[in-house]
């Protein structure tokens, strides 16, 4: 038997299925985030963590809390998280990979539209009384239809994006992976380009990269400098890979057309943040996994790989290489 500590409230049907197994289960209830010594405080006294939200699992509290016997992450990135601390201490770290790529391609999916028709621009326009003269050409969207997606970092994520675009509105595909994605090329024609050409070809540019030392801020104002003044940039990856100062500039000199975001940094946004009063910028409140359906799947895959880590086996799912 093991104590579960979790860090976020979550089904009872998730505690249930560690309690099966005999284990004790404790969670976070309060509706802030854990203080970095607080979590130390509850992992210490606990077996394994069920991490959910992005609370940092760094080198300080890896070795405060050297005795866990795995920490399950409910979330697929986990550049939050100290592996090769983690990996040096023997703690196996677990994600949730493959079950929220269809969700969250669908979010970048409808950023990308609703850049496209101004629809968060359009409610707000509506809500400040100024549904009124119908005026045919004015504050326009644009068409996608047969407009090229370029997708930066084309993985499980990625690749159902460009599956959407493909067949939704015939978009050609290109991408820019460090190695080829047979699969995208075979299925949907996709073509691989270098990051400038990328930067230059596309007109949606849709980031579904990890975050690392080479991709966080990659998106700055020399890239954006490089785009169509027509283009949709959209990222649902993570906050830090696009420079929000630059972004801004770039948006209010038309150097782009619009942004779509999920993800911002830091997060959250804050409310008088000058993007969200853009009309050509989307900003949602990082929901790319957020369905009834896909957060199940990822609880239960987490579940897994607790479960596997306190009986000392492979974890199904595990970062540490
Ligand atoms: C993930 O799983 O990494 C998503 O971004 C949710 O945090």
């Amino acid at each position: 038997m093991a104590s579960v500590f979790i860090t976020r409230v979550v089904p009872e049907t998730i505690k249930q299925s560690l309690a099966d197994q005999g284990h004790t289960v404790s969670e976070w209830t309060e509706k802030r985030d854990l203080a970095p010594d607080e979590l130390i405080r509850y992992a210490k006294s606990s077996d394994a963590v069920f991490s959910v939200g992005g609370h940092a699992i760094d080198n300080r509290f890896l070795t405060a809390c050297e005795h866990l016997r795995v920490i399950a992450l409910c979330s697929v990135g986990y550049d939050h998280v100290d592996v090769a601390a983690a990996t040096r201490l023997r703690i196996p770290i677990g994600n949730t990979p493959g079950v929220l790529s269809k969700a969250t391609a669908d979010t970048a999916f409808l950023l990308m539209q609703n850049v496209a028709r101004k629809a968060i621009h359009k409610h707000k326009e509506i809500l400040r009384g100024n549904w009124g003269f119908f005026d045919p050409m004015v504050d326009l969207g644009i068409d996608l239809q047969g407009k090229t997606l370029g997708i930066y970092g084309l993985g499980r994520i990625g690749y159902e994006m460009a599956k959407r675009c493909r067949f939704a509105f015939d978009m050609p595909v290109i991408y820019h992976n460090r190695g080829h994605n047979e699969q995208a090329e075979r299925d949907l024609d996709a073509r691989r380009v270098s990051f400038d050409e990328l930067l230059e070809q596309s007109d949606v540019l849709s980031v579904h990269a990890n975050l690392s030392g080479k991709t966080h801020g990659i998106f700055n104002g020399d890239a954006f400098s490089k785009m169509k003044a027509s283009a949709i940039f959209v990222n649902t990856a993570r906050g830090s890979m696009h420079d929000e100062e630059d972004l801004r500039v770039a948006l209010e000199n038309g150097e782009i057309w619009g942004a779509g975001l999920d993800v911002t940094d830091p997060e959250p946004m804050a409310p008088d943040n000058p993007l969200l009063e853009m009309s050509n910028v989307a900003v949602l409140p990082h929901i790319g996994s957020a369905t009834i359906e896909t957060r199940m799947k990822m609880m239960k895959l987490t579940v897994e790989n607790l479960l596997a880590g306190l009986r000392g086996d492979h974890l199904p799912y595990c970062v540490n290489p």
